[in-house]
């Protein structure tokens, strides 16, 4: 028996990480950012004291604000596309808490997740090179512990995928997955808003027991 005598050899992926992108077409994205770029300065004028190279960030209500309603609903439809690829079947999304980053140069933050939501997300209002990257670290703790050396870094084998955005791009991933943000290596701020959304319904019709008692 040889290798060549073995047909349909194939790398099979399971249990993706799923990390969802979509991007406005420049021309509307330029639109709409300088609006939300204006409500955005509204919210943070005049702008609270900080530390060189950390970051503002708004109150946590934007998606309650009607200068974020078109925002909010984008926003509520993505969430939804990406429950439809994963034929999730729900009541719907609500948007738990949505807020603006305004990061200068130098800024950064940290490793962390988005605790007690389903999906959280980033859009793009400004991103500026150099400050235009999102990190997303594998949440498969135990692959870290026996690494080969790598001809080339690719998304088979990344530990860290460091995912380029721009202006008018809208990022969604698992809330649990565990992401940061590279320093802020433009001359410009960056400015970006955050979003959480959980399911509708989820203590009524998601959490009870989906099996049938043997004594019944
Ligand atoms: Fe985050």
């Amino acid at each position: 028996m040889k290798i060549n005598d073995f047909k349909n050899a194939a790398a099979m992926q399971f249990f993706p990480t799923l990390v969802w992108r979509q991007e406005l077409p420049p021309a509307r994205a330029e639109a709409a950012n300088n609006r939300l770029l204006a409500a955005i300065d509204k919210q943070l004028t005049p702008r609270p004291a900080q530390t060189a190279g950390v970051g503002w960030q708004t109150a946590q209500d934007l998606h309650l604000q009607p200068a974020f309603a078109d925002l909010a609903k984008v926003i509520v439809e993505a969430g939804e596309a990406a429950l439809k690829s994963i034929e999730a079947e729900h009541n719907g999304l609500t948007i738990t808490g949505c807020w603006a980053n305004v990061n200068p140069p130098e800024a950064r933050h940290r490793a962390h997740t988005h605790p007690n939501n389903f999906l959280s997300g980033v859009y793009y209002v400004r991103a500026p090179q150099g400050g235009n990257h999102i990190s997303f670290t594998d949440p498969r703790v135990q692959c870290a512990v026996m690494q080969p050396r790598y001809r080339k870094d690719n998304v088979l084998n990344a530990s860290v995928i460091n995912l380029e955005v721009a202006d008018g791009v809208m990022i969604l991933f698992p809330s649990w997955l565990q992401h940061d943000v590279r320093r802020n290596a433009s001359n410009e701020e960056r400015v970006t808003i955050a979003f959480n959304l959980m399911l509708n319904d989820y203590i009524e019709t998601i959490s009870p027991p989906i099996w049938t008692p043997s004594g019944t």
